[in-house]
Protein backbone atom coordinates (compact mmCIF):
# COMPACT_ATOMS: atom_id res chain seq x y z
CA UNK A 1 0.00 0.00 0.00
CA UNK A 2 1.03 3.61 -0.61
CA UNK A 3 1.23 6.15 1.86
CA UNK A 4 -1.11 8.47 1.39
CA UNK A 5 0.97 11.36 3.54
CA UNK A 6 3.03 11.83 0.69
CA UNK A 7 0.09 12.94 -1.63
CA UNK A 8 0.19 16.52 -2.44
CA UNK A 9 -2.38 18.16 -3.42
CA UNK A 10 -1.48 21.07 -6.13
CA UNK A 11 -2.35 23.04 -8.79
CA UNK A 12 -2.02 21.47 -12.51
CA UNK A 13 0.41 22.63 -15.04
CA UNK A 14 0.51 22.09 -18.43
CA UNK A 15 2.88 18.73 -18.03
CA UNK A 16 0.39 17.32 -15.38
CA UNK A 17 -1.90 16.92 -18.87
CA UNK A 18 -0.62 13.31 -19.91
CA UNK A 19 -1.08 12.02 -16.24
CA UNK A 20 -4.22 13.54 -15.95
CA UNK A 21 -5.57 11.80 -18.71
CA UNK A 22 -4.95 8.51 -17.42
CA UNK A 23 -6.02 8.28 -14.21
CA UNK A 24 -9.51 9.56 -15.92
CA UNK A 25 -9.69 7.21 -18.21
CA UNK A 26 -8.85 4.61 -15.63
CA UNK A 27 -11.23 5.87 -12.76
CA UNK A 28 -13.95 5.81 -15.42
CA UNK A 29 -14.01 2.66 -16.37
CA UNK A 30 -13.40 1.70 -13.08
CA UNK A 31 -16.59 3.92 -11.42
CA UNK A 32 -18.79 3.62 -14.29
CA UNK A 33 -18.89 0.03 -15.65
CA UNK A 34 -22.65 -0.91 -15.44
CA UNK A 35 -23.90 2.85 -15.21
CA UNK A 36 -23.26 4.19 -18.43
CA UNK A 37 -22.76 1.75 -21.80
CA UNK A 38 -19.59 -0.44 -22.24
CA UNK A 39 -18.90 1.10 -25.51
CA UNK A 40 -17.96 4.76 -24.39
CA UNK A 41 -15.72 3.31 -21.91
CA UNK A 42 -14.36 0.64 -24.52
CA UNK A 43 -13.34 3.99 -26.88
CA UNK A 44 -11.80 6.04 -24.34
CA UNK A 45 -9.02 6.95 -25.80
CA UNK A 46 -6.23 8.57 -23.70
CA UNK A 47 -4.90 10.08 -26.54
CA UNK A 48 -7.74 12.28 -26.67
CA UNK A 49 -8.07 12.85 -23.12
CA UNK A 50 -4.27 13.90 -23.41
CA UNK A 51 -5.16 16.62 -26.16
CA UNK A 52 -8.57 17.21 -24.15
CA UNK A 53 -6.87 18.08 -20.86
CA UNK A 54 -3.96 19.77 -22.35
CA UNK A 55 -6.61 22.33 -24.15
CA UNK A 56 -7.77 22.75 -20.91
CA UNK A 57 -4.75 23.40 -18.93
CA UNK A 58 -3.42 26.07 -21.91
CA UNK A 59 -6.86 27.87 -21.00
CA UNK A 60 -4.77 29.04 -17.42
CA UNK A 61 -5.57 30.12 -14.35
CA UNK A 62 -9.13 32.85 -14.91
CA UNK A 63 -10.54 30.00 -16.73
CA UNK A 64 -11.48 26.54 -15.08
CA UNK A 65 -9.38 25.82 -12.26
CA UNK A 66 -7.47 22.17 -12.01
CA UNK A 67 -6.14 20.85 -8.91
CA UNK A 68 -4.19 17.65 -8.86
CA UNK A 69 -2.44 14.95 -6.10
CA UNK A 70 0.23 14.17 -6.50
CA UNK A 71 2.31 11.14 -4.98
CA UNK A 72 5.94 10.97 -4.61
CA UNK A 73 5.89 7.76 -6.52
CA UNK A 74 2.85 6.99 -8.44
CA UNK A 75 3.06 10.87 -9.78
CA UNK A 76 -0.53 12.09 -10.21
CA UNK A 77 -3.00 9.80 -8.52
CA UNK A 78 -6.45 12.41 -8.57
CA UNK A 79 -7.60 15.62 -9.86
CA UNK A 80 -10.67 17.87 -9.84
CA UNK A 81 -11.55 20.79 -11.72
CA UNK A 82 -14.23 23.71 -10.50
CA UNK A 83 -15.09 27.10 -11.79
CA UNK A 84 -18.83 28.94 -12.48
CA UNK A 85 -21.88 27.34 -11.97
CA UNK A 86 -23.21 26.06 -15.57
CA UNK A 87 -26.57 24.63 -17.39
CA UNK A 88 -28.74 25.30 -14.56
CA UNK A 89 -30.98 27.64 -12.56
CA UNK A 90 -29.91 26.94 -8.77
CA UNK A 91 -28.62 29.06 -6.52
CA UNK A 92 -25.18 27.84 -6.52
CA UNK A 93 -22.54 30.19 -8.05
CA UNK A 94 -19.68 27.84 -8.32
CA UNK A 95 -19.60 24.23 -9.70
CA UNK A 96 -17.01 21.01 -9.02
CA UNK A 97 -17.24 19.61 -12.75
CA UNK A 98 -14.62 16.88 -11.94
CA UNK A 99 -13.31 14.92 -9.29
CA UNK A 100 -11.59 11.67 -9.56
CA UNK A 101 -8.93 9.37 -7.27
CA UNK A 102 -7.32 6.47 -9.13
CA UNK A 103 -8.99 3.15 -7.61
CA UNK A 104 -5.67 2.63 -6.42
CA UNK A 105 -5.75 5.71 -4.22
CA UNK A 106 -8.85 5.64 -2.95
CA UNK A 107 -10.39 6.14 0.40
CA UNK A 108 -6.60 7.64 1.23
CA UNK A 109 -8.54 11.50 2.35
CA UNK A 110 -7.19 12.29 -1.46
CA UNK A 111 -10.49 13.48 -2.64
CA UNK A 112 -11.39 15.10 0.68
CA UNK A 113 -8.17 16.98 0.14
CA UNK A 114 -9.27 17.65 -3.42
CA UNK A 115 -12.54 18.78 -2.82
CA UNK A 116 -11.40 20.92 0.01
CA UNK A 117 -8.56 22.35 -2.03
CA UNK A 118 -11.47 23.13 -4.80
CA UNK A 119 -13.48 24.83 -2.78
CA UNK A 120 -10.55 27.19 -1.86
CA UNK A 121 -9.67 27.87 -5.24
CA UNK A 122 -14.08 28.95 -5.45
CA UNK A 123 -13.93 31.25 -2.51
CA UNK A 124 -10.71 32.62 -3.93
CA UNK A 125 -12.24 33.66 -7.27
CA UNK A 126 -15.20 35.21 -5.53
CA UNK A 127 -18.10 32.17 -5.26
CA UNK A 128 -19.06 31.31 -2.23
CA UNK A 129 -21.52 28.39 -2.71
CA UNK A 130 -21.20 25.62 -5.14
CA UNK A 131 -22.71 22.37 -6.20
CA UNK A 132 -22.00 18.83 -8.21
CA UNK A 133 -23.77 16.90 -10.43
CA UNK A 134 -23.45 12.83 -9.90
CA UNK A 135 -24.71 10.40 -11.66
CA UNK A 136 -27.55 8.50 -9.29
CA UNK A 137 -26.32 5.06 -9.61
CA UNK A 138 -22.81 5.82 -8.42
CA UNK A 139 -21.88 5.59 -4.83
CA UNK A 140 -19.54 8.63 -5.08
CA UNK A 141 -22.66 10.22 -4.50
CA UNK A 142 -22.32 9.44 -0.69
CA UNK A 143 -19.05 10.57 -0.78
CA UNK A 144 -20.59 14.39 -1.80
CA UNK A 145 -22.91 13.52 1.41
CA UNK A 146 -19.94 12.55 4.08
CA UNK A 147 -18.68 15.70 3.05
CA UNK A 148 -21.57 18.00 3.92
CA UNK A 149 -23.41 18.34 0.57
CA UNK A 150 -27.54 18.61 0.43
CA UNK A 151 -29.23 16.47 -2.07
CA UNK A 152 -30.79 19.48 -3.93
CA UNK A 153 -31.43 18.38 -7.62
CA UNK A 154 -32.53 15.91 -9.80
CA UNK A 155 -32.20 15.49 -13.76
CA UNK A 156 -32.51 13.45 -16.48
CA UNK A 157 -29.86 14.24 -19.16
CA UNK A 158 -29.59 12.09 -22.86
CA UNK A 159 -25.78 11.28 -23.12
CA UNK A 160 -24.54 8.41 -25.38
CA UNK A 161 -28.27 7.64 -26.89
CA UNK A 162 -29.18 6.45 -22.91
CA UNK A 163 -31.02 8.27 -20.20
CA UNK A 164 -28.85 9.04 -17.45
CA UNK A 165 -30.54 10.47 -14.19
CA UNK A 166 -28.32 12.74 -12.20
CA UNK A 167 -28.17 14.44 -8.45
CA UNK A 168 -26.97 17.84 -7.69
CA UNK A 169 -25.11 18.32 -3.77
CA UNK A 170 -25.28 21.90 -3.21
CA UNK A 171 -23.10 23.70 -0.08
CA UNK A 172 -24.47 27.01 0.26
CA UNK A 173 -21.86 28.50 2.36
CA UNK A 174 -18.68 26.71 1.24
CA UNK A 175 -16.81 28.54 3.72
CA UNK A 176 -17.92 26.33 6.25
CA UNK A 177 -16.90 22.85 4.32
CA UNK A 178 -12.91 24.05 4.03
CA UNK A 179 -10.60 23.48 6.30
CA UNK A 180 -11.82 19.76 7.66
CA UNK A 181 -9.13 17.39 9.81
CA UNK A 182 -7.28 15.67 7.23
CA UNK A 183 -7.42 18.23 4.58
CA UNK A 184 -4.51 20.13 4.41
CA UNK A 185 -2.57 20.94 1.04
CA UNK A 186 -0.16 23.03 -0.18
CA UNK A 187 -2.36 24.67 -3.19
C1 LIG B 1 -15.63 9.69 -4.85
C2 LIG B 1 -14.13 9.86 -4.68
C3 LIG B 1 -13.66 11.15 -5.33
C4 LIG B 1 -13.82 9.91 -3.16
O1 LIG B 1 -12.43 10.04 -2.98
P1 LIG B 1 -11.66 9.15 -1.91
O2 LIG B 1 -10.25 9.64 -1.86
O3 LIG B 1 -11.86 7.72 -2.21
O4 LIG B 1 -12.45 9.52 -0.57
P2 LIG B 1 -11.85 9.93 0.85
O5 LIG B 1 -10.90 8.88 1.31
O6 LIG B 1 -11.32 11.31 0.81
O7 LIG B 1 -13.16 9.87 1.74
C5 LIG B 1 -13.55 10.92 2.62
C6 LIG B 1 -14.74 10.41 3.43
O8 LIG B 1 -15.82 10.09 2.54
C7 LIG B 1 -16.21 8.73 2.72
N1 LIG B 1 -16.51 8.15 1.43
C8 LIG B 1 -15.73 8.11 0.33
N2 LIG B 1 -16.35 7.47 -0.68
C9 LIG B 1 -17.55 7.09 -0.18
C10 LIG B 1 -18.66 6.38 -0.73
N3 LIG B 1 -18.64 5.94 -1.99
N4 LIG B 1 -19.73 6.16 0.08
C11 LIG B 1 -19.76 6.61 1.34
N5 LIG B 1 -18.73 7.30 1.93
C12 LIG B 1 -17.65 7.52 1.15
C13 LIG B 1 -15.01 8.05 3.34
O9 LIG B 1 -15.36 6.90 4.07
C14 LIG B 1 -14.43 9.16 4.21
O10 LIG B 1 -15.16 9.22 5.42
P3 LIG B 1 -14.40 9.53 6.83
O11 LIG B 1 -13.72 10.84 6.65
O12 LIG B 1 -15.51 9.54 7.82
O13 LIG B 1 -13.42 8.43 7.01
C15 LIG B 1 -13.35 8.65 -5.27
O14 LIG B 1 -13.76 7.48 -4.62
C16 LIG B 1 -13.54 8.49 -6.76
O15 LIG B 1 -12.82 9.10 -7.54
N6 LIG B 1 -14.50 7.63 -7.16
C17 LIG B 1 -14.66 7.24 -8.56
C18 LIG B 1 -14.92 8.37 -9.50
C19 LIG B 1 -16.16 9.16 -9.20
O16 LIG B 1 -17.24 8.62 -9.20
N7 LIG B 1 -15.98 10.48 -8.98
C20 LIG B 1 -17.07 11.39 -8.75
C21 LIG B 1 -17.62 11.87 -10.04
S1 LIG B 1 -18.92 13.05 -9.77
Amino acid sequence: MTDCATATIRTATAADAAAIARVHVETWRDAYAGLIPNQVLLKMSHRDHVAMWSAELARGRGANMVIVAHEARAGVVGFGSCGRARGSDLPYAGEVYTLYVHPDFQEMAIGRRLLDALFHRLLEDGFRSALVWVLAGNPARFFYQAMGGTHVAVRTERLWGTALKEMAYGWADISQAVGRPGSRSTV
